[in-house]
């Protein structure tokens, strides 16, 4: 007889159930499983009907995040090992849930795009003029930033977006410092507008559960502080930005 481990799933069928339940599932121990090889399990030998989202298994595509005894993980990258006395999957804190362990992403998605993550020019240089070079100084200013799957685990962890869903959160705000400190873009006035209204900066109450909680080492809480810091010193602003050079 195989070694087992309880594995309880909350279920959630829109078109059948009025409200969330759990089942569990016994499902063979391995040393080497993950806990999205457990959910695959389920999927393929226990219960079909069973939905939620995976795809490169790699802790790379960001899509396997779930509450995994309450808290947030990438199921992909948390071992089964390390809850051998049994472990509770549910779908990510903070989100409306679709079905089972599948959230809608629709809000994150516009939060994202809402803070223009792309590398803004007031003038491009002619494409004869060569690439915009960087110096690995000028890389590292932004370099974890650039780090995120956006796999929404620190939405997950964070009380405030938990509370007022309306806040901007701790990975666009990281998003938009990723492109304000590279050094190529000159887009911070565009995107102050978004991040110092009142659902952004300054809903944070620097919790830091979200740095805590992200599987890539980036570090949200920091770029919200420091992102604090230079909208109360104008740094943001363009008239400002000007004896600094392009100190992002
Ligand atoms: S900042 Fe970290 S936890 Fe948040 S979406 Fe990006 S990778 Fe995930
Ligand atoms: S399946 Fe891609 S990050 Fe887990």
């Amino acid at each position: 007889m195989p070694e087992t481990v309880d594995v309880t799933v909350q279920r959630y069928n829109p078109e059948t159930d009025d409200k969330p339940h759990y089942e569990t599932y016994q499902v063979p121990y391995r040393e080497d499983w993950v806990v999205l090889d457990a959910i695959l399990y389920i999927k393929d030998n226990l219960d079909a009907t069973l939905s939620y989202r995976w795809s490169c298994r790699m802790g790379i595509c960001g899509s396997c995040g779930m509450n995994v005894d309450g808290y947030p993980k990438l199921t992909c990258s948390t071992h089964l090992r390390d809850y051998r006395a049994g472990l509770t999957i549910e779908p990510l804190s903070n989100f409306p849930v679709i079905r089972d362990l599948v959230v809608d992403i629709d809000d994150f998605m516009a939060k994202l795009k809402s803070v223009k993550p792309w590398i803004i020019r007031e003038l491009e240089q002619p494409l004869g003029a060569g690439e915009y070079r960087q110096s690995n100084n000028q890389i590292d200013q932004f370099r974890q930033f650039s780090q995120c799957i956006n796999c929404m685990l620190c939405y997950a962890a964070c009380p405030v977006y938990g509370m007022e869903n309306e806040f901007l959160g701790p990975a666009a705000i990281a998003l938009a410092r990723r492109y304000n400190l590279d050094s190529r873009d000159e887009g911070s006035e565009e995107r102050v507008g978004v991040l110092a209204a009142s659902e952004g900066i300054w809903e944070c109450s620097f919790v830091g559960e979200c740095s805590a909680a992200c599987p890539k080492g980036v570090d949200p809480a920091k770029a919200i502080q420091q992102t604090k810091f230079d909208t109360v010193n104008g740094f943001v602003m363009g008239a400002m930005l000007a004896p600094f050079g392009n100190r992002r």
